[in-house]
């Protein structure tokens, strides 16, 4: 017998839930205290970013020059950006969704809405393929000044030699070949470590793992870094032959506004670094990759997330001005003047991983500080990768329906083989720089634009700014929802545009002429179209559980 063949019998005997909030898991994660949701963010938003990436760029476009446009762009793009992540993914989260496409699903009601938010998967599992390689190098360096191994004298080589061994940048699979070295010099065992600590806090869930380890590790990261930067602002001139590599001339370098001879309107007018420095706020502030909805999803309706927002951002630019501005590059200065740190900060990894160690090691204390420092490297590292972790956790939960253990053992798998590929292709670190570009610099340019999009239009301003208000602990100007509606995404159609048209040809090129980026392309590729699939079955799964007719309204 049909029992619920006609709609009074359906409402009688077996009721459907009218709302999204009724499909429930009974045990719906959520965060534990208001401090916890933010220090999760701060935490992934704090990361190699702050401290290799941001001086570097820095350093490269003329020290204070650079923090113009680096400004701005945190006002015109970071700060509403991470207000519009924040809300729509509070608001997502109330009817039940964790995931980007289901996000988007409840911001924008259309069939299409969902695929919109493959980005959101591809992006952060992409990312977390080489972060945690860079992760490990961290935790390696950090084990290597603590025992000692790493004092390799004062010859710049023997570093970049270690370097390109370590990472195996001389031949493809020479990180795999252990028969050459001891397993001392082999990033392997690192690696291993970071992808069980990762795995390990996922499997543990939202409180008990990601937000219980960011309120340990948030803190410890800071105490490191005063440690460290204490140590720095006392270096004086150690070299008395060289008395204009003094410390606060390392500071002026950092901070003045030209240099070079160049002034601070020549300087201004690179557009280059105005693209990268609304690049570096994007990474840095790990807005538009989908992450902070995703975390944003476990609140409450009504938790506060105008305050939150503003608090996590201010403690991602605390780390990155304060803390990453004034130890890296003032510490290459005084040891090696401005011509060094300029040849240091020109490739990405020179600064970190080659000239620091061997600063350090010129410094009273070097060992202990070194270690120390890349022990901070590495807790902001991994309080970034974890966050990586969730969105895919989150979709394969909410979407598929997987338990946690089953979600966990297929995301290890899909990123371990993406890890092993960057691991394998290593000569010149050319799959890592592959997946660097097209995922890290294009797609969240592309993502980020959606996004603003969605909030700014599909949601609507007014819509938009009640769910910023609601509960909020301070009072957001209208103002930014005018740039949010207008001046992020003309900033960043502009930007994203010319920068595509100045780079984007060179690395379209590289696809035809290096079978490695090849392969590094077609395996993304194969990761979105993966992605595309997983979120396709997950909306049938939506549609049958709680289709849009049956909800009540945004
Ligand atoms: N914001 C992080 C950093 O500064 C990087 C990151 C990228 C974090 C993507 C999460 C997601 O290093």
């Amino acid at each position: 017998m049909k029992i619920y063949g006609t709609p009074a019998a359906r409402k009688t005997v077996r009721p459907l839930p009218s709302r999204q909030s009724d499909f429930l898991p009974a045990k719906k994660e959520a965060w534990g205290s208001r401090i916890g949701v933010i220090l999760a963010v701060t935490g992934s938003a704090v990361g190699l970013g702050n401290f290799l990436r941001f001086p570097g760029k820095a350093a490269q476009y003329g020290g204070g020059a650079f923090m113009l446009p680096y400004f701005i762009a945190l006002f015109l793009l970071g700060l509403p950006m991470a207000w519009a992540e924040w809300a729509m993914g509070r608001h997502g989260g109330a009817h039940g969704h964790n995931s980007l496409p289901g996000i988007f699903r409840v911001v924008w009601r259309s069939k299409l809405a969902p695929y919109f938010g493959v980005l959101g998967l591809l992006i952060p599992v992409a990312i977390y393929m080489y972060y945690i390689y860079i992760e490990a190098w961290c935790l390696g360096y950090a084990w290597k000044f603590a025992t000692g191994s790493m004092a390799l004298g004062a010859d710049p080589s023997r570093y970049a030699e270690f370097f390109a061994r370590y990472v195996g940048l001389s031949a493809h699979g020479s990180a795999f070949n252990l028969s050459s070295g001891s397993w001392s010099d082999s990033v392997l065992p690192a690696l291993a470590l970071c992808f069980l600590l990762n795995f390990a806090i996922i499997y543990r869930g939202l409180g008990k793992g990601i937000e219980l380890f960011c309120k340990w590790a948030m803190p410890a990261l800071v105490v490191c870094a005063l440690i460290v930067l204490v140590r720095v602002l006392t270096l004086g001139t150690p070299d008395a032959t060289k008395p204009e590599q003094s410390l606060s001339n390392g500071l002026g370098f950092m901070w003045n506004l030209g240099w070079g001879g160049q002034t601070v309107w020549q300087a201004l007018a690179n557009s280059q670094m105005w693209l990268e420095a609304a690049g570096q706020i994007f990474f840095t502030l790990s807005v538009g990759f989908g992450i902070i909805s995703c975390y944003a999803s476990y609140l409450k309706p009504n938790d506060d997330i105008a305050l939150s927002s503003l608090t996590a951002c201010a403690g991602n630019e605390f780390c990155e001005v304060a803390l990453g501005g004034l130890i890296t590059v003032p510490a290459a200065f005084v040891f090696l003047g401005a011509a060094g740190v300029v040849a240091a900060t020109r490739s990405t990894f020179n600064l970190g991983f080659m000239t620091l160690p061997m600063i350090f090691n010129a410094m009273p204390l070097g060992q202990f500080v070194g270690a120390v420092f890349f022990f901070l490297l590495f807790l902001a590292a991994l309080t970034s990768s974890i966050s990586m972790l969730q969105p895919a956790i989150a979709l394969l939960e909410e979407g598929l329906g997987l338990g946690r253990r089953a979600s966990v053992a297929l995301l290890g798998f899909i990123t371990a083989v993406g890890t092993a590929f960057i691991v394998y292709f290593s000569k010149g670190a050319v799959a890592l720089d592959t997946f660097d570009f097209w995922i890290g610099s294009v797609c969240i340019y592309v993502l980020a634009t959606i996004q603003v999009i969605l909030f700014g239009w599909v949601m609507g301003m007014e819509r938009g700014f009640e769910e910023i208000q609601r509960g909020a602990g301070i009072h957001v100007p209208k103002l930014f929802m005018y740039i949010i509606k207008y001046v992020s995404p003309a900033y960043l159609l502009i930007v994203f545009g010319l920068w595509l048209f100045q780079t984007a040809g060179q690395y379209v090129r590289k696809i035809g002429s290096d079978p490695v980026v090849a392969g590094s392309v077609g395996f993304l590729v194969l990761l979105f179209v993966f992605f595309l699939m997983l979120t396709a079955q997950a909306v049938r799964r939506w549609q049958k559980m709680h289709p849009f007719h049956k909800e009540a309204g945004p």
